[in-house]
């Protein structure tokens, strides 16, 4: 007798298919377990819904597993006992023992087949899972306002993860914990629609954005050429000219430089959810000293948050970048994707936009060149087809109804026509003890060089008007 022979019944007795299935779930969860264990640590960022398997599914599976072995065998001897089937002794422990020897093979085969599956499956489901179509598309109709707005981005060739973890353990453990949340929200279709902006737990900017961004880099000016047409008949196009000061290139501290230059820092306090009432703000620059800017008719600030300001509070839409009705008409008329020789098209455009659903835009463009312009209708069908469907398109990237995105629903808060944006805090009112003001002088931010000008002389001069 040896030992191990007190081990006998259980070997014995675990041959039942509840203790198997539990065995198998066990190797199964480890062999997997192990083989995704590196791309946990190894990669910068994984998605985190390969959380979900490391995190809930397979240890899950390992602790269910575990704990149906012991059961199985409880199980096992009580009907063995009812039946008198129960031995009243155990074979000896060794290879002789067919229970130990059918135990023994079901392990080697069930992992041996754990590890072929599993070193194949892993590989891809890693690359897969961290993979843009996965974010965008897995969950389809919930991100796919996201998605589609990030298609057409200056990001579009940068991974979710890349801005929605970033590198380093511990937002990647908060981000697979958030994301197992995510996946109940979205099974159980308990999500908000849309989806709340600004976002909460959202990694710090700085944190993702400048392992790309280089903050002395951005220090730049910048020229841009905002180009508009008219709600007249020949749809007049102007452009306004501006040199925007993000940097330093003026000798100032430019945008970037105020706000976020070396050892300056920003609070300030808000009172809604979206950030835009702000109550007063407060800046440290780099010799310690605080200014505060108060608003004159400060309200009450009972249910004020205080947030620092960073990338976010400017850039919060560098990426998943809607556009309103005429903004997103005019680019369309400035590329050429709609004809600005058709007449009323802007105008009848922006009007399509605000009341027909996408479908029903391109019928309804017909017809009113029919109805009101036939010689135009009967000419120059092909435009007018090509302008419809540009408009469409327009439409469908921006508006989802099944999401509650339309038009608006997501602020910008870059610049200050289409959204309060800068002038939440540079209104002109909010002042320091000292009356100094934040200023909404037209050329601190940027120089206007022209102004809804047609043709303006800036631009012949700088050999890039037409
Ligand atoms: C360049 C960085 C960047 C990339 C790349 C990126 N996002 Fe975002 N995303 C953001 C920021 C910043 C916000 C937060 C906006 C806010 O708080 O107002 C955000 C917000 C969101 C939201 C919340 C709703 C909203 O519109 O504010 C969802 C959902 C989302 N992103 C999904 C995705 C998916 C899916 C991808 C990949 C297809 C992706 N993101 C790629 C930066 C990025
Ligand atoms: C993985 C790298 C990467 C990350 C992370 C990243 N960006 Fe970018 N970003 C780029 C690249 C590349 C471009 C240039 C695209 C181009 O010029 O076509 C760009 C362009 C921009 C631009 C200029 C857009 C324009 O109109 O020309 C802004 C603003 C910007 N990023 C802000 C951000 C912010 C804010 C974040 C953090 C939320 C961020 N980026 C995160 C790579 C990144
Ligand atoms: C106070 C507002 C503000 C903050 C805060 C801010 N930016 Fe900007 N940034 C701007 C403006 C305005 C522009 C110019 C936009 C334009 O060209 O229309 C800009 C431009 C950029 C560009 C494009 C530069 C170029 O030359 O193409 C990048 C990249 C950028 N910002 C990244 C960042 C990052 C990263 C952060 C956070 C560390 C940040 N910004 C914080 C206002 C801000
Ligand atoms: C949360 C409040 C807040 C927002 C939003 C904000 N700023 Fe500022 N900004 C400040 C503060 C505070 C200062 C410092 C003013 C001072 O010290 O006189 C400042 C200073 C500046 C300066 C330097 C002014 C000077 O006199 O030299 C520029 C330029 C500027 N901001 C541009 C912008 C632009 C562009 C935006 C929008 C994209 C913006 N700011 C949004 C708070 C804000
Ligand atoms: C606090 C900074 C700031 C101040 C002050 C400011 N602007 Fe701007 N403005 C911006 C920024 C940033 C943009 C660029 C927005 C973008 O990138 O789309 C802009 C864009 C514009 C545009 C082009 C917008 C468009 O979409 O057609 C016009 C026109 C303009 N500003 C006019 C003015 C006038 C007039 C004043 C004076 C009352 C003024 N701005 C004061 C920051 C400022």
């Amino acid at each position: 007798m040896n030992r191990l022979d007190v081990l006998s019944p259980v070997v014995y007795l675990s041959n039942n298919w509840l203790s198997l299935t539990g065995v198998l779930l066990v190797t199964t969860s480890t062999v997997f377990w192990l083989f995704l264990l590196p791309a946990n640590f190894g990669a910068e960022t994984v998605h985190p819904y390969l959380g979900i398997l490391i995190y809930l599914l397979l240890p899950g599976g390992f602790f269910g597993g575990l704990a149906m072995i012991p059961l199985g065998i409880y199980l096992e001897s009580r009907r063995e006992k009812k039946s008198g089937e129960y031995p009243a002794s155990f074979p000896p422990l060794d290879l002789r023992h067919t229970g130990l020897r059918r135990l023994l093979a079901f392990v080697v085969l069930a992992t041996g087949a754990n590890l072929v599956i599993a070193s194949q499956f892993t590989y891809h489901a890693v690359n897969y899972m961290d993979s843009v179509n996965f974010c965008g598309q897995t969950c389809h109709s919930v991100m796919s306002p996201e998605f589609t707005a990030y298609q057409n981005s200056p990001h579009s060739r940068v991974e979710c993860v890349k801005c929605h973890i970033g590198p380093g353990a511990g937002w990647f453990v908060k981000s697979k914990l958030s994301g197992v949340g995510q996946v109940f929200a979205v099974t159980f279709n308990t999500y908000p629609r849309p989806i709340p902006a600004p976002v909460h737990n959202l990694r710090p900017a700085r944190e993702t954005c400048e392992t790309c961004h280089w903050p002395q880099k951005y220090g730049e000016d910048r020229l841009r050429v905002f180009r508009k047409f008219g709600d007249d008949e020949a749809n007049t196009r102007t452009e306004t000219v501006l040199l925007i000061r993000i940097g330093g290139g003026n000798g100032g501290p430019g945008i970037h430089g105020a706000h976020l230059g070396e050892g300056v820092s920003i609070r300030y306090a808000h009172t809604d959810e979206k950030r835009q009432d702000i109550l007063w703000v407060e800046r440290r620059d780099k010799d310690g000293k605080t200014t505060r800017f108060q608003a004159p008719d400060s309200k009450s600030g009972a249910n004020a948050q205080v947030r620092e300001m960073d990338c976010m509070d400017c850039h919060n839409r560098p990426t998943h970048i809607y556009e309103l009705p005429e903004r997103a008409v005019d680019n369309a008329l400035a590329s050429g994707a709609i004809s600005p020789a058709l007449p009323f098209i802007k105008k009848k455009s922006v009007e399509l936009l605000k009341t027909t659903t996408g479908a029903g835009i391109p019928a309804a463009l017909a017809a009113y060149y029919r109805d009101n312009h036939a010689p135009v209708f009967s000419e120059k069908r092909a435009e007018i087809e090509r302008a419809a469907a540009a408009v469409r398109a327009i439409y469908d990237r921006n508006v989802f109804p099944q999401m509650k995105v339309t038009w608006g629903t997501y602020i910008n808060n870059i610049g200050h026509t289409d959204f309060p944006g800068c002038f939440r805090c540079h209104d002109d009112t909010r002042a320091a003890s000292d009356g100094r003001k934040l200023t909404q002088d037209c050329n601190t931010c940027h120089s206007l060089l022209a102004m809804d000008e047609a043709g303006p002389k800036i631009l012949s001069d700088l050999g890039i008007g037409k």
